[in-house]
Formats: structure tokens, sequence, C-alpha cells
């Protein structure tokens, strides 16, 4: 048997150490966080956004105005007034939260994204347990820049007057849905979602809401350290069927949910729209680590 060189085993044990260093999580105290505050959105389906009469951001976001651009500053202010019933909630919960501020991270190596969610527990109160399985939930939403008008709203091309629910919804199968969404054209959002109790999915929105399937998510790990939660999501750039293929260079509109204090349905706290950049200018960029 041929004796191998002791430098060759070296230089093939440093090669595997280089190798999987690079495809490791960042150190996350060297991250710049950006803070998102969640607001609770009552039922404001986008049939309601986009109707003139009954809300007047709609003529400025025909014209391409984002959500965020009026509502950002405002959104604690909002989500209370929504939360406590004084408008477009027919059904509010006593104690719900109207905001829930998010500190983002996020980064990249190359080959995977990392993004990291941290924020207080706030206070609840729901009598009812929506979801007893799950006391929170945090469900993200990626979109390529191919459904319309994603990038000024975020997630509300998937939140719908018909949806099981809401106020109108009759049919309570119908979760959400992308108008004209299609995986074949890339009309969907690329759905992700961690739950308390351990579980993960990788599924998408496109004419209907599909919670698994996807071959990108590596990984969605959350633990709650004094009265702070702390969830990180792997995801490969590419997966399978659903799953948007990411490249260094590129921004996507992205938006997020909480599930708290055991809810489920519409009942979350939502983000207005926002970009996710990699190694590009976006609300949140992902650098190279
Ligand atoms: C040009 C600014 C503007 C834009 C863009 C805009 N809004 Fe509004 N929005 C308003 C104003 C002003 C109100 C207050 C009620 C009214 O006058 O209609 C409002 C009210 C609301 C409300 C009801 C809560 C409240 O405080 O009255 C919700 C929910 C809402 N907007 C969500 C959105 C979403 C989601 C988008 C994007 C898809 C959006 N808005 C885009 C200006 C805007």
């Amino acid at each position: 048997m041929k004796h191998t060189p002791p430098l060759l085993l070296l230089c093939a044990c440093l090669g595997l150490t280089l190798g999987s260093a690079q495809a490791a999580p960042p150190d996350w105290s060297k991250v710049t966080a950006s803070k998102i505050t969640l607001l609770y959105p009552g039922a404001s389906p986008i049939e309601w956004i986009t109707k003139g009469s009954d809300h007047s951001g709609a003529r400025a976001l025909r014209k391409g105005e984002s959500c965020a651009s009026c509502h950002d500053q405002e959104a604690a202010d909002m989500g209370k007034k929504l939360a406590s019933g004084q408008l477009l909630e027919p059904r509010p919960i006593k104690g719900k939260a109207g905001s829930v501020p998010v500190n983002v991270q996020a980064a990249h190596d190359g080959s995977q994204l990392y993004l990291r969610f941290s924020w207080k527990q706030p206070a609840g109160g729901g009598a009812e347990k929506m979801d007893p399985t799950n006391q929170v939930k945090l469900t993200l939403m990626l979109d390529d820049n191919k459904i319309e008008r994603a990038n000024l709203s975020g997630c509300w091309e998937s939140c719908h007057a018909d949806l099981r629910t809401m106020p109108d919804g009759k049919d309570d199968k119908k979760t959400k849905y992308v108008k004209d969404g299609n995986l074949a054209t890339g009309k969907y959002y690329d759905l992700m979602q961690w739950t308390s109790k351990g579980a993960r999915h990788d599924g998408h929105v496109a004419d209907k809401r599909v919670m698994d399937g996807g071959k990108a998510l590596v990984d969605a790990k959350g633990e709650k350290k004094g009265d702070e939660w702390v969830v990180v999501f792997t995801r490969k750039f590419t997966g399978g069927q659903g799953d948007i293929a990411l490249t260094a260079g590129k921004t996507y509109n992205f938006g997020f949910a909480i599930h708290d204090d055991h809810s489920a349905g519409r009942f979350h706290h939502v983000s207005l729209g926002h970009t996710l950049g990699l190694d590009a200018k976006a609300d949140i960029t992902a650098n190279k680590h």
C-alpha cells in the first residue's frame, strides 16, 4: 500500500474544515439588525385596501406608493386601533397586542441564506387557544418580483376577503392565494414557517396555499430566552418546486408574520412589505460572511 504523505493529509483536513466553515451561520453579534414593527391587521383584505372609497391610500398605491411609505412610522398606532376592534375587526380578542417590534438580521455564505428574528413576548390574553399545539408561529414569504404590486404591498396580495376566518369568508377550507398565482410562471410567494412545537414548513402560495413540498429550507430553529424569542431560518439558495432561486446581487419582496398567543388564521401580526437584498441595497441586506 502506498503511504499518503502527511502534508497531503493535512491539506485534505484543512480543505474540509474550510468547506464546512463556509456553510455555517454568521456570528450574529456582528450582523446589523433592522427593526420591523408587525401590526395587527384586523380584516383588511387587499380588496378593502384597493377600494378607493374605503381606504384613502388606494389612489397613491395605484401610482406606485408603498404601504410602508405611508404607514411604517405609525404601524404601532394602527395595530392598536385594529386590535381594539375600533375598526375592521368584528371579532376583537381581549388583551391582544396591537403590534410586535421585531429585530431582523440576515446573512449568507454564498449557498445558504440565514435569517434571524428576535422579539419580546408581547402581552396576550386570548381566552381561546385557536392553535392549541403552538404558542407561537413565525411565517415568512418571499416574492421574486413576479407578483404584481407585491413590491408595494408585501404579503397583502395573498390576503383576500373570501378567505376562511375573514368576516365575508364562506368556505372554511379557503386559505390564502395569489390572483393568477401560478408556479410555472413564477407568480407565487415562497413560504417558510417555524412553529414553537418544533415543526418547520417549506411551502408556497400560488393559486392556493401549500404548506410543504419545498426543498430549500434546511432548518428553522427557535427558542425562548427569558421573555425573548429567537428564531433562525437556514435556507439553501435553490431548492425545488415552489422555492424561488436566490442569487447574490438581487433583491426580493419580503414580508413576515407572527402568530402569537396560540392564534391561527388571520389573527396574526404582520409586516408591511419590505425588500430583502443579497449583497444588494434593500430594507434588509444579507451580506456574505
Ligand atoms: C398614500 C398613503 C397610503 C398608502 C400608500 C397606503 N395607505 Fe393605508 N391608509 C392611509 C390613510 C390616510 C389611512 C386612514 C384611513 C383613511 O383615510 O382611509 C389608511 C388606513 C389604512 C388601514 C386602516 C387602519 C387605519 O388606521 O385607518 C389599513 C389596515 C391600511 N391603511 C393598510 C394599508 C396597506 C396594507 C397598504 C398597502 C397595500 C396601504 N394601507 C397603503 C394611507 C395610505
